[in-house]
């Protein structure tokens, strides 16, 4: 398989090319020398033909390796390299391979495969790093059983670790020593890991409820030990919901989770030694905010819940990737959600993550890199590490919940775990599985045509309309579906959509639901499931007409349009039981009046929210029962980009003008409810990251945010003053955090103070410094002044471009988190993304090329942004020597 095409182009994989391999790999017994300029590894495989296929030579990946020797059965054998494999001719069928080579973690900048941080090494190697490490069969079909015997300093290195149990280690000779490790499971190599380094661990021994033994482990640096007690209590939660929820035990005597502060992503399910970005496991009050808490749990349970989905059944080629990320957080989701005591902060959970689904897959799905869950071609498999197969993946899995139900879903799980333990399988597979289950469901009968969810990509929008009739006393709700084209696809066959409906009457109460022809009514929420273009239901017995409450829990990941009066939607924000859509009335509120100023410059531009919209605000702030985390996410304004994707075409000035027009004038139109929320809310007692808690915070901080908004305007200094005093008393990070957050945000001339101080106190902890970085960086622009900040930082002793969280703190925090802020008129923010495309691609193109992405929607921007960014894409495509990773991101935003 050659990469590159005559003319050096990359060429794509394709799904439909996909073929078994010619040969397995049975064992594999690595032997490293680890050192940092120059690490031996002594591969020992015994392989076989694979008698399905027909003969074909041996062709073993690998990248930037250096080949010292190959023997086949201890004789050295001919071979030949083809670009980057190694290719082997006439071999038996079956036989033992070695093959030594040696490698350079110390220069390992792009942090795939072994790589050295902070005097520590760690691997990381999935989609394709093994092959960085060793000649291999890299594709995740080939499962081997590994042995793994790490060498080295023992002063340097005291920690050796790998895969599986520790069977045997020992002192060397000249002050080295060794670990042996046998991993007792076959895996792919994309999950094999090894860890060497100076590191402590935090321990816990548990039982499961078969009565097996197992040792937890969270390793770290000396330092961080007293910040690793969330992560392992979020390691036990996820041993035990598993269990409990679907019956996949632990099936390790050890399962470890180590931290290193360079690693391209959040964390890595490698079999029973879990390897995790820093900012996934370290926490403690001083230092992490909620939200930190909250990712860490999920994370956490995320590649605890992977052991099962991922690494006992694992993927069969790429194209099937979502078949475990999908699924594995669909997992995650639904732990952090049962892991709430209230229904109402499940309701939360599930409008946090519909959030990040609308405001980063939604755009994806309309843009130049949209593709399926299950992709049918890439360049670089990296690229599609992706909100698609990750978030838009969980809702395909949800929507196979909604339509089996929860009973039918968890034996829908044991079937496919049944059937596939042991294997490398297929989307199809699953789906399978879970239809299999559930014969008697519309799932089953209608699997072919569910399963366009994994063909078909772009964002279905759902147009609903109703149309009362009072003389049958029926309610008629009409949808049709379409979906956009999207690359390389460009019609689309109907999607089966399951709709979750509920009816209210005009004050507010839940109406019983009787479709015509039906004997009797239900109460409560019923599932429709769309199956054609066009759909009509009739619901009967209605007095008058009746407000319908479509989508309830976001259903199915759709745009829904609905053409709700106000009246409609401040009825569903005051009324509707269903948290979701209660809170979506009020988005729909708040969106609708942003479109309306941003068609109409002018006045209405500068008050862009009615009377009834804030007294609709007030009402949610000052309601008695409603919770404080809940208030909070109905009283933030739909974000910058959230607008800017309900536009044909996109003005980021504008955009933005009109938001923060419609935050100040909620700051001081409910001024004396922000002050009530905040006396009411903002002591929240002896600190524990539970959401009640950490709910009350929220409201907290963005009651201090709005005051200071308020102040702004009216040159109050009471607020910013009583701000500073909280940023200095704060008990714990979330609330100095948000009290440092207002005065940026607020523009405010104490900022500049706190933020020096900020510095001061946490000049030592890495990942409050990214938060330090990362809040100037994404701050509102005023006058065009933070490119030059942004310039300034990265001039800051403590950047460096080579972390992948500081670079991401301040580069990203500005690209892609600060729209205002880099479409300038004058294209100085394109200019400089554009360069740090190009920087970034010589030393991490993983990281570049997520950089790269922050244009993606270049086409729908006004002029002169349109041209200017387009001609900013142009210049990093015509560098030579780009990335395969860069490249495949520009080409497809230009084509
Ligand atoms: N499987 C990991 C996770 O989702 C992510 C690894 C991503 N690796 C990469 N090279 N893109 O937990
Ligand atoms: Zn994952």
């Amino acid at each position: 398989m050659l990469l590159r095409d005559a003319q050096g182009q990359p060429i794509a994989i394709r799904r439909e090319d996909y073929s078994a391999p010619a040969y397995w790999i049975d064992t594999v017994e690595l032997t490293f020398d680890l050192d940092p300029a120059k690490t031996r590894v002594l591969n020992r495989m015994r392989l076989r033909r694979n008698p399905e296929v027909a003969p074909e030579p041996l062709r073993l990946d690998g990248d930037e390796l250096n080949l010292a020797r190959v023997l086949v059965d201890g004789q050295g054998a001919s071979f030949r390299m083809e670009a980057d494999q190694l290719v082997i001719d006439n071999l038996p069928d079956a036989f033992e391979l070695e093959i030594f080579t040696t490698c350079c973690p110390i220069k390992n900048t792009k942090l795939m495969g072994l790589f050295v941080s902070e005097d520590t090494f760690f691997t990381q190697c999935e989609a394709e790093g093994f092959r960085r490490i060793t000649y291999f069969l890299d594709r995740p079909d080939v499962m081997a059983s590994y042995t793994v015997t790490l060498r080295a300093t023992k002063a340097a290195y005291p920690v050796l670790l790998s895969n599986g149990n520790l069977v045997e280690q020992g002192d060397l000779p000249e002050g080295r020593h060794f670990a042996k490790w046998v991993d007792p499971f076959r895996k792919p190599s994309y999950l094999f890991a090894l860890v060497a380094g100076k590191l402590v661990a935090r321990e816990q021994q548990i039982k499961a409820r078969n009565g097996r033994e197992h040792l937890l482990q969270v390793y770290v640096r000396a330092g961080d030990l007293d910040k690793t007690e969330h992560a392992m209590n979020s390691l036990i939660n996820s041993v035990l919901w598993d269990e409990a929820r679907f019956g996949l035990p632990l099936d390790l005597d050890r399962f470890m989770i180590v931290a290193t502060s360079d690693f391209n992503m959040g964390a890595m399910e490698n079999k029973g030694l879990n390897i995790f970005n820093t900012k996934y496991v370290l926490a403690n009050q001083a230092t992490a905010t909620d939200a930190d808490y909250g990712n860490i749990e999920s994370v956490v349970g995320h590649e605890y819940f992977h052991n099962w989905s991922g690494d006992r059944v694992t993927c069969r080629d790429w194209f099937q990737l979502s078949l475990k990320e999908g699924l594995t957080v669909f997992r995650d989701q639904e732990f952090s959600q049962d892991l709430c005591a209230e229904p109402s902060a499940r309701a939360v959970k599930r409008i946090e993550d519909v959030r990040v689904l609308r405001t980063a897959q939604f755009p994806e799905d309309a843009g130049p890199m949209a593709h399926p869950v299950r992709p049918d071609s890439y360049i670089e498999i990296s690229n599609f590490y992706t909100v698609t197969i990750y978030e838009k993946g969980a809702e395909v899995v949800r929507m196979m919940q909604t339509l089996v139900g929860r009973k039918g879903f968890e034996r829908g799980i044991t079937l496919y775990f049944e059937r596939h333990d042991g294997q490398a399988v297929t989307c199809d597979d699953f789906a399978q599985a879970i239809a299999d289950a559930n014969p008697d469901t519309e799932l089953a009968r209608l699997l072919p045509q569910f399963k366009r969810w994994y063909s078909q990509a772009g964002t279905p929008r759902l147009a609903a309309h109703g149309v009362y009739d009072a003389a049958s006393r029926s309610y008629t709700l009409s949808f049709v579906q379409s979906c956009a084209p999207t690359p390389g696809q460009a019609t689309k066959e109907p999607f089966v959509i399951p709709v979750n409906l509920g009816l209210l009457g005009a004050d507010g109460r839940e109406l019983p639901v009787q479709l015509e022809g039906e004997a009797e009514a239900t109460q409560g929420t019923r599932t429709l499931v769309l199956t054609r273009a066009g759909e009509q239901y009739t619901f009967v017995g209605l007095d008058a007409e009746p407000v319908p409450s479509i989508l309830r829990g976001f259903s199915a990941p759709v745009i829904l349009d609905y053409d709700y009066g106000d009246a409609q939607l401040l009825t569903l924000l005051a009324n509707d039981p269903d948290p979701f859509n209660r809170w979506e009335a009020g988005q729909r509120l708040a969106l609708r009046a942003a479109l309306r100023a941003i068609a109409e410059p002018g006045v209405a531009g500068e008050q862009p929210l009615g009377e009834a919209f804030i007294d609709a605000m007030r009402s949610v702030l000052r309601h008695p029962q409603l919770d404080a985390a809940f208030k909070e996410l109905v009283l933030t304004l739909p974000s910058e980009t959230y607008i800017a994707e309900q536009l044909d075409v996109v003005d980021p000035q504008r955009v933005h003008a009109v938001r923060e027009a419609m935050r100040a004038q909620l700051a001081s139109a409910l001024f004396a409810d922000w002050e009530q929320a905040y006396e009411q809310n903002h002591d929240t007692g002896a600190y524990t990251p539970d959401p009640v808690s950490s709910g009350r915070r929220a409201l907290a901080g963005i009651a201090l945010l709005h005051l200071c908004l308020a102040a702004r305007a009216s040159g109050d200094v009471v607020w910013p003053g009583k701000t500073l005093q909280r940023f200095k008393d704060a008990g714990n990070m979330t609330d100095r955090f948000n009290a440092l957050n207002a005065l940026v945000a607020s523009g405010h001339a104490l900022a500049a103070p706190a933020l020096a101080r900020f510095h001061q106190i946490f000049k030592d902890e890495a990942l409050v410094i990214d938060k330090w970085f990362s809040l100037q960086a994404g701050a509102p622009d005023r006058g065009g002044d933070i490119l030059p900040l942004v310039k300034q930082l990265m001039k800051h002793p403590d950047f460096s471009i080579k972390n992948p969280n500081r670079a991401r703190s301040v580069i990203f925090s500005y690209c892609s988190g600060n729209p205002a802020a880099l479409h300038r008129p004058d294209a100085a923010g394109y200019v400089f993304w554009s360069d740090r495309v190009i920087e970034l691609d010589a030393i991490n193109p993983q990281v570049a090329a997520r950089l790269a992405r922050a244009l993606d929607r270049w086409s729908k921007l006004a002029e002169p942004y349109r041209s200017a960014a387009r001609e900013a894409i142009a210049r990093v495509a015509a560098r030579p020597d780009l990335s395969k990773d860069t490249l495949e991101v520009v080409t497809r935003a230009l084509s």
